[in-house]
This record gives structure tokens, sequence and C-alpha cells, in this order.
């Protein structure tokens, strides 16, 4: 059993505010749900950040060389680095010096990426590194050479799932592990028409409303629960003052539910809802408040057409 799941669930159902945290969206099924999510026509997210990538590869190439110096593309949670390719294949076709780094926690996600690179790229050099992100910048930083500029990659608009705090926190402490004149590109999904962001959770297929269930499959299957999940129902709610779209599992009865593993019994009334996940909005100023209060500088914002995203290029 993994120890910490079972401690978040019990204490995130133990409390009148219930809630589950958004990172166990990711086993097995949840990582293939989140890939249907991507492909889906709603979800414009992944397709402005590819257009970005592949309209400003060769300016972002430019801003990464620095003074002639090799550069490092480490690529936090890079997952299968269908985003990243279109970089990777246009510098490989180039022959730009360059070392690309995922770093991701799954084993078989990134064995299946070193697969595929090295059949679609011979020359690219990379080195995948299997742990988190902090150990990963550690490893980093104790053995790359000072001559080599590390480009850091968070894209996917994750950093929206975290509170500003978190954000906050989190750049922080990236920047505590990079030089002067070190790079990072992050990913916001910016504010916009409200509709057009509700639809891209309530998707016509509901996808997104089985990636959210699916946190409860996981917890009857890892924790012995009885979750009846025809008893929830997704609702996800955008609140443009904020920019926050929250998401929630929302009781469609008074029940009572057993999780065996933990010997809990959590009781829920008609209508009370399980909170899991927080995608936030940004706008442009917000992101340089943000890069400001973490001690970077912007060098510039990437958006597309459309100016649903940014890719926002910070330099220490
Ligand atoms: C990974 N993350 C940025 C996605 C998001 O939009 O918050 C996860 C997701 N949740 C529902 N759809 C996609």
């Amino acid at each position: 059993m993994n120890q910490k799941f079972a401690n978040d669930i019990q204490s995130g159902l133990s409390v009148a505010e219930k809630s589950i945290p958004y990172t166990y969206f990711y086993n097995e099924r949840g990582s293939w749900l989140f890939q249907q999510i991507m492909q889906l026509p709603e979800y414009y997210l992944t397709g402005c950040e590819i257009s970005i990538l592949d309209t400003y590869k060769d300016e972002l190439l430019d801003c990464f060389k620095a003074k002639k110096k090799r550069f490092n593309l480490v690529d936090l949670g890079a997952g299968d680095a269908s985003k990243t390719k279109c970089l990777l294949q246009n510098y490989v076709e180039k022959g730009v010096e360059f070392t690309y780094t995922p770093v991701d926690l799954s084993t078989s996600i990134l064995s299946a990426l070193s697969e595929s690179l090295d059949a679609a790229y011979p020359d690219l050099r990379h080195q995948a590194i299997n742990k988190d992100y902090w150990e990963a910048m550690d490893d980093l930083k104790q053995n790359s050479s000072k001559s080599e500029r590390k480009i850091v990659l968070f894209l996917g608009a994750n950093i929206g799932n975290f509170t500003y705090k978190e954000s906050v926190d989190f750049l922080t402490t990236l920047k505590s592990y990079l030089n002067p004149g070190d790079q990072v590109l992050i990913g916001f999904d910016l504010k916009k028409r409200p509709e057009i962001i509700y639809k891209a959770y309530l998707d016509s297929k509901g996808i997104t409303a089985a990636f959210n269930l699916n946190l409860l499959h996981r917890i009857n299957q890892e924790l012995g629960g009885d979750f009846k999940t025809n008893y929830f129902r997704f609702y996800p709610y955008y609140n443009p003052q904020t920019g926050e779209l929250r998401s929630h599992l929302v009781s469609q009865k008074d029940q009572t539910v057993k999780i065996e593993a933990l010997n809990l019994e959590v009781k829920f009334e008609q209508w009370e809802s399980i909170h899991t996940e927080i995608s936030k909005k940004h706008t442009i100023k917000e992101i340089e408040n943000l890069a400001a209060a973490a001690g970077f500088t912007v060098k510039k914002h990437f958006l597309d057409s459309k100016a649903y995203f940014v890719d926002s290029l910070l330099e220490v």
C-alpha cells in the first residue's frame, strides 16, 4: 500500500470541506485519460502551446544560446515530450550543441521516451532523470559544468495546478538550483472568455469527468473503498474574478462510503462535494508579479495567435 496516498486520503476525507490532492490523478489509467484530454478539441491548451513552440522555435533558440555556450534543455515532467519534440527536431536538424534532459517520476514513460528519441533523432544527446524535480535539479547542479547553460522547461500549464504560494515556492526553489544567465520557460493558461475555459473542462465526451472519477476508482482499488462512482458527478466551476477553474465531485445523495484499508467510514450529504483540482488562468501582469516575487527577470512572453496561452521566458 502507498502509505502517503493512504494518509492523504484519510486526512482529505475526514474534514468538513473534503478534498483529494490532484497529484493522485496520474496512475496508469489517469495518465492515459490525460493523454485523451490533450487531444480533445475543447482542451485548447495543448494545441496552443505546440503552436507557440513551433512558431517561435528559432527565436527561442537565439535566447537559449548565450555567448555560444552549450545548453542543457531540462524538461520537468516531460511525459512523452509531445510538446518538446518540435523544438528537439528543429535543433537536431540545425546541428545545435545541446543536451536534452527529460525529468519524470514514471520509469515506464521515460524508457518509452528514450527509445522513441533514439529512433527519431539518433544524433540527439539525451539523459533522462527518473527522480522528483528537486532531486533531479540537485543532480544537475552537482554534475553539470559552469560553461553549460541550463534551460528549464515547465510546460503544459502545470503551474496552474499550484496555489499562488506554491507557485512562488516552486519558482524560488527552482532558482536556488540555477546560475546567473540560466533560463526557465513556463507555460501558463491565460484568462479569456469564461465559456471557452469552462468547455475545456466540461468536455462533450465526458473524458475530464472520467479523469476526475478515476480518483474514486483508485481509492476502491488501492485502499479497498466501496465508492459507487455513479453516485458522484463531476462539476467544474470557473470564477472569472480569481481565474480559478475548480473541479469537484458532487455527491448525488446521502451516502456512506467505507474505505477498508483506512478503517474509515465517510459520510456524504446530498450535494456535498470533494474538491479535486485548481486550474488557474493567469493574466500577463500576474505572471510578471509571480516572476518578480521569485526573483526572476522576464525576458519575453510568447503568445499564440488567439492569446489563449503564453510561454513566458524567465532568466536568473
Ligand atoms: C495538467 N494540468 C495542467 C491540467 C489542467 O488543465 O489543469 C490537468 C487537467 N485537468 C482537467 N483537464 C486537464
